[in-house]
């Protein structure tokens, strides 16, 4: 373990932080945002490139080794090259990744390997280019597409492709788990998850965490884009999710997915998923649990963020575009460093730091919704 990692009041090591470079998005993912994008804030409410870099480096000094770029997408954002650069030149940051939707990575990637990115993940729903554009409300499946192939061809490694499962849109998991088999992606499902309604997230969320069947928690008189009152599920229906009104019904549990996709797997003549052997995963910070078809170049990862929370082994802090320190996806509590940072006052950002760490919450209770929508927060 590294000596100078600052541990947080519960023993975990924390060595991973993630930054939002940007809350805007040049897709509307409908679980992710609203339609309308998120609210625009003044430009000096954003942090800067170098203010955002200075901060890697002051708490590269504090045990942080691992630093990844998310959003919103974080290559709208013109500062991202230059980003990668200068965290690329702090000795202490071992691995700079990104997250990202893929589009303009054709355009971009040969500046980020040159600047030093070392790994990408990138967001892909369906290959259906139809539902691909309802997901994504602005997206076409090509632009991912390229993107997957730019992330290959300039060598990023590994490359990772996250996919957000919501019951309602009926995808082909499937499909996509085979985008493993004969090119070396790691191809990964996330149990979607309440972000962005602090209001009534927490009593829907413990339907999944308890595993009881779906039902609707809104009762009679759900709202719009709510699945019905019986927990009815209405497929094909990217235009009735809303990232602001999750259903539970709608998370599909890690463990049944991976058993449907080992089925499909079995009667495509691929065979089922195996385990990978412990040290067998692709290199990351991540909570994914990962699985293999015989003989496939890439994996089959599981983020289970609602059926098993991982607090336990959470390793990781957020800084948000707008300088605010988080210590938990699923806790509000902010603490803020952007007037620190721009004073030049090196040793009150130090101090709150050490404070955020310190009050990193042991686990969130239940999984509530949040004030800010996931591009707000970094993924
Ligand atoms: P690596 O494994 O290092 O590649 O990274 P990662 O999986 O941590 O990064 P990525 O940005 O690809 O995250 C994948 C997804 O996991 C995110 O899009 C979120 O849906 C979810 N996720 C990320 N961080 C957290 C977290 O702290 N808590 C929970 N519950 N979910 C998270
Ligand atoms: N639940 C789970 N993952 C989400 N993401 C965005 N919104 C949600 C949600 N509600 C993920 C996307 C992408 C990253 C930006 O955040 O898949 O990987
Ligand atoms: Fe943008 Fe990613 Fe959110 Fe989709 S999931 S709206 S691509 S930040």
């Amino acid at each position: 373990m590294d000596t100078c990692a600052l541990h947080d009041g519960f023993g975990r090591t924390i060595t991973y932080l993630r930054i939002a470079v940007t809350d805007k998005c040049n897709f509307r993912c409908v679980y992710c945002m609203p339609e309308a994008g998120v609210p625009p804030r003044a430009h000096d409410e954003l942090l800067r490139a170098e203010e955002i870099a200075h901060f890697v480096g002051l708490v590269a000094a504090e045990g942080v080794r691992r630093v990844r770029l998310t959003g919103g997408e974080p290559l709208v954002s013109h500062r991202i090259v230059p980003l990668v650069r200068a965290i690329r030149a702090i000795p202490q940051i071992e691995d700079i990744s990104l997250t990202t939707n893929g589009a303009l990575l054709p355009r971009l990637a040969p500046a980020l390997k040159e600047a030093g990115l070392d790994r990408v993940n990138i967001s892909l729903d369906t290959l259906d280019p139809a539902q691909f554009g309802e997901i994504t409300r602005l997206g076409r499946l090509e632009q991912t597409l390229s993107g997957i192939d730019a992330a290959l061809g300039y060598g990023f490694h590994p490359v990772k492709v996250n996919c957000v499962v919501v019951r309602r849109l009926d995808q082909d998991v499937f499909g996509l788990a085979r985008l493993s088999l004969d090119r070396p992606v790691h191809v990964r499902f996330i149990e979607y998850m309440p972000i962005g309604d602090e209001t009534t997230g927490a009593d829907r969320a413990r339907d999944v965490s308890e595993g009881a069947a779906p039902t609707s928690p809104m009762g009679e008189g759900d709202g719009p884009g709510m699945a019905g009152g019986t927990g009815a599920i209405d497929p094909h229906c990217p235009g009735s999710v809303d990232a602001a009104a999750w259903d539970a019904s709608d998370t599909v549990p890690s463990a049944e997915l991976r058993a449907r996709i080992s089925e499909a797997g079995v009667a495509a003549g691929i065979g089922a998923l195996e385990p990978v052997a412990s040290g067998g995963e692709p290199a990351g910070a991540g909570p994914a649990a990962y699985w293999r078809f015989p003989g496939a170049e890439g994996t089959v990862g599981f983020i289970s963020a609602m059926s098993n929370h991982f607090c336990s082994s959470c390793n990781r802090m957020r800084l948000t575009a707008d300088g605010a320190i988080r210590p938990c996806l699923f806790s509000d509590a902010e603490y803020q460093v952007r007037a620190a940072l721009r004073a030049g006052d090196d040793a009150r950002v130090r101090a709150i730091w050490r404070d955020a760490v310190a009050h990193k919450p042991q686990e969130h209770q239940a999984i509530e919704g949040t004030e800010r929508f996931m591009s707000q927060i970094g993924g």
